[in-house]
């Protein structure tokens, strides 16, 4: 039955596809704050488009870095300020380890090595993927100006 089979293989290309959430799929990060703009970023796409090292598909868990298993099935994919919270907050403690801040603040300003974006994006991936011949380090890749 060519139906059947369509609706099958309909739902079964939904749930290869399964990704971030609906209306997910672009997210403005805006949580520190400051001079620099806030970043768009293509939450969707990089699961379904971009590649990591060595043309690795990109998985949940690389960035949602305290999940389970690679996709979080029946995890609760929580928010990174739900542990790293702005400076100035009660700071989260984790087995008995203080969890890094979203950025650490001086004079009002957030120190540009603190940012835990840069350091899980920029200074993480986006940098191994350097020795493949992509430059996206650059501060216009995340930021536009
Ligand atoms: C791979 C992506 C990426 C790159 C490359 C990058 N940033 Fe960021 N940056 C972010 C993200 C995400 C934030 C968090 C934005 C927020 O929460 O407001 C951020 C925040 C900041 C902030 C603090 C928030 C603000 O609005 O002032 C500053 C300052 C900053 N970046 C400067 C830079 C500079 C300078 C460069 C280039 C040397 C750079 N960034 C490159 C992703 C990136
Ligand atoms: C390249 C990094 C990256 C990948 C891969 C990724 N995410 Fe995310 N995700 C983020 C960032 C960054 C946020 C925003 C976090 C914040 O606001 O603190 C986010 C937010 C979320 C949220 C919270 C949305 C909200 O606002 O409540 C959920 C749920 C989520 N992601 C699920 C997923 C799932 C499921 C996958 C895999 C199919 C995935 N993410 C893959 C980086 C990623
Ligand atoms: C359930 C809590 C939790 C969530 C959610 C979470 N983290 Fe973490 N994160 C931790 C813990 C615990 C550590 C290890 C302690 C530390 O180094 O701060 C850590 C460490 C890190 C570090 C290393 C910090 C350093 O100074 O070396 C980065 C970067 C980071 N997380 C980024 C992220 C990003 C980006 C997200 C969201 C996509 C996220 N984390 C979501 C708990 C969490």
């Amino acid at each position: 039955m060519v139906t059947v089979l369509g609706l099958s293989m309909l739902a079964m290309a939904g749930w290869a596809l399964a990704g971030v959430p609906a209306g997910k799929e672009v997210i403005a990060i805006n949580l520190i704050g400051g001079d620099k703009s806030p970043v768009t970023f293509q939450h969707a796409k990089h699961v379904a488009e971009h590649k990591g090292v060595g043309g690795k598909a990109i998985v949940c868990k690389d960035c949602h870095h305290t999940l389970k298993t690679d996709t979080g099935e029946g995890e609760t994919v929580a928010t990174c300020s739900t542990c790293h919270v702005k400076d100035g907050e009660a700071q989260k403690t984790i087995d008995g380890k203080p969890v890094a801040l979203l950025a650490t603040m001086k004079a009002g300003k957030p120190e540009i090595n603190s940012i835990i974006f840069h350091k899980k994006c920029k200074d993480g991936c986006h940098k191994d993927l350097k020795a493949e011949g992509k430059a996206i380090t650059g501060c216009k890749t995340c930021h536009t100006k």
